[in-house]
């Protein structure tokens, strides 16, 4: 299984669509049903999707699997007693089909084997190639971390303070929980291929009269190099590379293990954090 699409809904959807593609960087994936989609350089058929709503919102968080691997979560979904969306096909690029579920706090994750491959393209040196992560608040992070471990079958990678780290391939982590008093969308974060990909993104949002919010710098937990943005259609978006891959013999560090010298909260200590953590990004109920 692996972490594949973020699918938003926005009040101004060609707006938010020229970002991400003239500014941001991702690539025109087509359109079907008043749905914009947008893709990276890697083999998945799109990676964000954008749809006109009154108000913003996240409709889901998508993960590409095996058809045995949908049959398996949503077994475990439905004993769990989890409020469970039909099995369906999906009209849009990849095709395929799947459902979706809600978590503890209402964030709602999708699970699609698809039909079609979809061909890498090839590298470019300052575009994104995937979405690698999305971190989610939480007002209770460990029943969401149980949730995802117990039902979704990921597994632990890490915990700090504040913040839990899951993940559901070698990826780090697909999702993390970020401790909260809402349950809203913190960041979506797009790997690049490399620090100097990184680099250039932020010369090139500096130039579209963008600044980072929180970055460069590097995380502890992932190792990834990082640079976080406020789109302006609201979301929270990173750019990052060198995240970590982990196998099974990988040891869940505790919050002990993540603690920062004063006056530090990443490995560089070269830029200071500049924004609330969140958006107002809220998940869009599920349709069941
Ligand atoms: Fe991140």
């Amino acid at each position: 299984m692996r972490l594949r699409s973020v699918e938003l809904e926005v009040p101004d959807r060609d707006s938010a669509v020229r970002f991400l593609r003239d500014t941001w960087g991702l690539l025109d994936a087509g359109e079907r049903n008043g749905t914009a989609y947008l893709r990276g350089t890697e083999d998945l058929s799109y990676v964000v999707s954008v749809a006109q709503a009154s108000a913003s919102a996240v409709a889901a968080v998508t993960f590409s699997c095996s058809k045995p691997e949908v049959l398996k979560i949503r077994k475990r979904a439905a004993a769990a007693g989890a409020q469970l969306g039909p099995m369906r096909d999906f009209d849009e690029p990849g095709g395929g089909s799947g459902f979706s579920l809600e978590g503890p706090e209402g964030h709602v994750f999708r699970f699609v084997a698809e039909k079609k491959r979809t061909k890498k393209l090839r590298p470019e040196s300052d575009r994104p190639m995937q979405v690698t992560h999305v971190v989610l608040n939480a007002r209770d992070r460990e029943a969401c971390t149980r949730f995802a471990v117990d039902v979704l079958g990921f597994r632990l990678s890490d915990r700090t303070g504040f913040m839990n780290f899951v993940r559901c391939d070698r990826v780090h982590h697909a999702i993390a929980y970020a401790q909260s008093d809402n349950s809203l969308l913190n960041h979506i974060a797009f790997e690049m291929a490399d620090i100097d990909a990184v680099m250039r993104g932020i010369g090139r949002l500096k130039d579209a009269g963008f600044e980072t919010f929180w970055g460069p710098g590097r995380h502890g937990p992932g190792n990834n190099v990082f640079a976080y943005f406020v789109a302006p259609f609201g979301a929270a978006v990173e750019y990052t590379s060198e995240v970590q891959r982990v196998g099974s013999s990988y040891k869940a560090g505790t919050p002990a293990d993540w603690k920062w010298p004063p006056n530090r909260n990443d490995h560089w200590g070269i830029s200071a954090r500049k924004h609330p953590a969140g958006t107002d990004f809220r998940f869009r109920p599920l349709v069941t």
